[in-house]
């Protein structure tokens, strides 16, 4: 498994839901947060690892009880605002304020199959609200302070360049 850097078309695109939950999601999984632990993240989504699919993980507490693996999430509510810093995996070198909601619920299933609601506030919830971006293909630079994505616009563009010399 390789992250996938912007401006990869598979980041730009809505994922296809999971149809069926066995074996092989509990194996990509696995595979996606030893990529995440690796990489320092606390989230991650699957169209960033190269896979059409609407799955994300997270550990946005750093502590091993603290893993959550989400699959066809939906956010059902939310409250509140909150700006902070965030990065992402597929942005190496670029930050900046985004604003989110501070406090969302959302519905997914579990590896079992098993339909779940969670709540989630504060650094949690802004990391599920990036991660289900993800998954409906938007990025968090659209969602970036003018001037945070000012600042960060030659980064930006190297990596639009990078991207296009890997395609010839
Ligand atoms: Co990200």
């Amino acid at each position: 498994m390789m992250i996938l850097h912007y401006p990869h078309p598979l980041l730009l695109r809505r994922t296809q839901d999971v149809d069926e939950i066995g074996d092989h999601v509990l194996e990509i999984v696995r595979g996606m947060f030893e990529v995440m632990y690796k990489s320092e993240g606390i989230g991650l989504a699957a169209n960033q690892v190269g896979l059409d699919m609407r799955l994300f993980v997270a550990n946005p507490s750093n502590d091993p009880e603290g893993e959550i693996v989400m699959i066809n999430p939906e956010i059902v509510a939310h409250d509140g605002r909150q700006v902070g810093d965030e990065g992402c995996l597929s942005f190496p070198e670029i930050y900046g304020k985004v604003t989110r909601s501070s406090a969302v619920e959302v519905e997914y299933y579990d590896l079992d199959g098993k339909l779940c609601k969670m709540e989630a506030a504060d650094l949690p919830a802004r990391v599920l609200q990036h991660e289900i971006d993800h998954l409906d293909g938007v990025v968090f630079i659209s969602k970036m302070s003018p001037g945070d994505r000012t600042v960060n616009s030659r980064r930006l563009k190297e990596l639009e360049n990078k991207f296009l010399r890997s395609k010839k």
